[in-house]
């Protein structure tokens, strides 16, 4: 098997809900990279980032899939923890690009330094995660989950914001909520592009 039959294999094995997730985010990060004027293969690195963002969660054991608590133990938790990384490992054992690897290592760090799993501060992560990071939040939000019914997108851009500065990036925020925010099936395309590369991490 190829490596990518392999990658299709893994990714066909995640269930509906994660597929979906992970094609809205990747729309959703394709489209804040394009707003961001990077590079068209500077957007294609983001869109497979967020596309294999939770790869890893293919690792999680049967306990925690059938998990009904709300409340996780902490080994629940700390597995939970590790699906950046072990998503980064799978992704270059196979040969994926190192910055595609990084997107998916870093999708949960924090521009505050309180994410996981290195603890990162803003201008560490490299911004295609930082990118990913609220294609992420965005979709969590606006989709139903086991432990919460979707918000609608005013509700949805509300938290963003409350999370620019502390979680997420304010300038992709600030980016995210007036340019991107339609949902990828809507034919809305980015209006115009700015160069916001000097606010954030300089390179992906
Ligand atoms: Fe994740």
């Amino acid at each position: 098997v190829s490596n990518l039959a392999a990658l299709a294999l893994a990714m066909a094995a995640q269930d509906d809900y994660t597929q979906g997730h992970a094609r809205r985010v990747a729309a959703y990060a394709e489209r804040l990279a394009q707003c961001l004027a990077l590079r068209n293969d500077e957007v294609e690195i983001v869109r497979l980032g967020g596309l294999l963002h939770d790869i890893g969660k293919i690792a999680f054991s049967p306990q925690l899939l059938e998990n009904t608590r709300a409340q996780l133990s902490d080994t629940m938790q700390a597995e939970i923890r590790r699906h950046p990384e072990t998503g980064a490992q799978v992704l270059q054992r196979i040969g994926v690009a190192r910055p595609v690897v990084d997107c998916v290592r870093h999708h949960h760090e924090r521009i505050d330094g309180a994410g996981y799993p290195r603890g990162l501060v803003n201008g560490q992560i490299p911004l295609g995660a930082k990118i990913v990071s609220v294609a992420d939040c965005y979709d969590a939000l606006t989709t139903d989950r086991s432990y919460q019914a979707r918000k609608n997108r005013q509700q949805a851009l509300a938290v963003l914001k409350n999370l620019a500065g502390n979680a997420l990036c304010p300038e992709l925020v600030g980016v995210f909520c007036a340019e991107v925010r339609d949902p990828p099936h809507g034919d809305a395309a980015p209006r115009g592009r700015r160069d916001l590369r000097e606010a954030g991490s300089p390179l992906i």
